[in-house]
């Protein structure tokens, strides 16, 4: 199974410009692009590899929802993927398990492909990697509520582990115990026989200096990187990593 890149731009950059001059310098293919609401038109009409994907969206298809946006909307500007559940929306926008699986049954059934973003806080992996498997347990069972097999028809779940304390810390994981955290998801989503189409990837301060550490492992089906993928050298050399080419520096 080829490796997913996917980029999460987060609020950035600043201007539609560097948007598309980072899109254009970070297109291949095996990479989703995920940037801000406003330039993921200008973002699609520079991609030709690379695929695009959103960082939120809203389970309702129309009516009086201020400043939201439903999975019909997001497909018409050629959005295929769509980040659900992210730690920094849990935390700033307090987005419940209870939202996030609206969202994720909205999103399955409107045709996107859901990357749902799970992970412990710093408090529970200090109680030891038992402690956050069942945490993340607990997020899956709250979030894949109700997501039945006719959801995922057609459509791919995509599982994106991240620990809260590895976003943006400079402290990824090891990459030991995320092989054991993907396989405990795997074990959790296979009664439900998502299995067949589901991918775990790991997000944490990936770099272009640890990311084979974790994608070398079968059970890790890729990598969401965040401040690593808005430096277009530094993400070119992970793609290029990624799909096992000669790096140069
Ligand atoms: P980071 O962010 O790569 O900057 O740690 C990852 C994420 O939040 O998805």
């Amino acid at each position: 199974m080829t490796k997913l890149l996917v980029a999460n731009w987060k609020l950035n950059p600043q201007s539609e410009k560097e948007a598309i001059s980072l899109a254009k310098a970070t297109d291949a293919s095996g990479v989703v692009i995920c940037p801000p609401f406003p330039f993921l038109r200008a973002v699609h009409e520079t991609i030709t590899k690379a695929k695009l994907g959103a960082q939120d969206v809203f389970w309702e298809e129309r009516g009086a929802y201020t400043g939201e946006i439903s999975p019909m909307i997001l497909k018409t500007l050629g959005v295929r993927y769509v980040i659900i559940g992210h730690s920094e929306r849990r935390r700033w926008l307090g987005e419940t398990d209870e939202m996030i699986n609206k969202k994720v049954r909205a999103s399955l059934s409107g045709g996107l492909q859901v990357i749902l973003c799970v992970g412990e806080p710093l408090v529970v992996r200090r109680k030891g990697l038992t402690a956050a498997k069942k945490f993340v347990k607990t997020q899956l069972a709250r979030d894949l509520k109700n997501v039945t097999g006719y959801m995922l028809h057609a459509t791919r779940l995509i599982i994106a582990y991240e620990p809260v304390w590895a976003i943006g810390t400079g402290r990824a994981d090891k990459p030991e115990e995320t092989v054991e955290m993907a396989q405990h998801i795997r074990e959790i989503l296979n009664p439900k026989s998502y299995i067949l189409n589901s991918r775990v990837l790991y997000g944490g301060s990936v770099t272009s200096k640890n990311v084979l550490s974790f994608l070398q492992y079968r059970e890790i089906g890729g990598a969401l990187v965040g401040g690593a993928s808005l430096n277009a050298k530094e993400f070119r050399k992970i793609i290029h990593i990624v799909a096992g080419y000669p790096v140069t520096t």
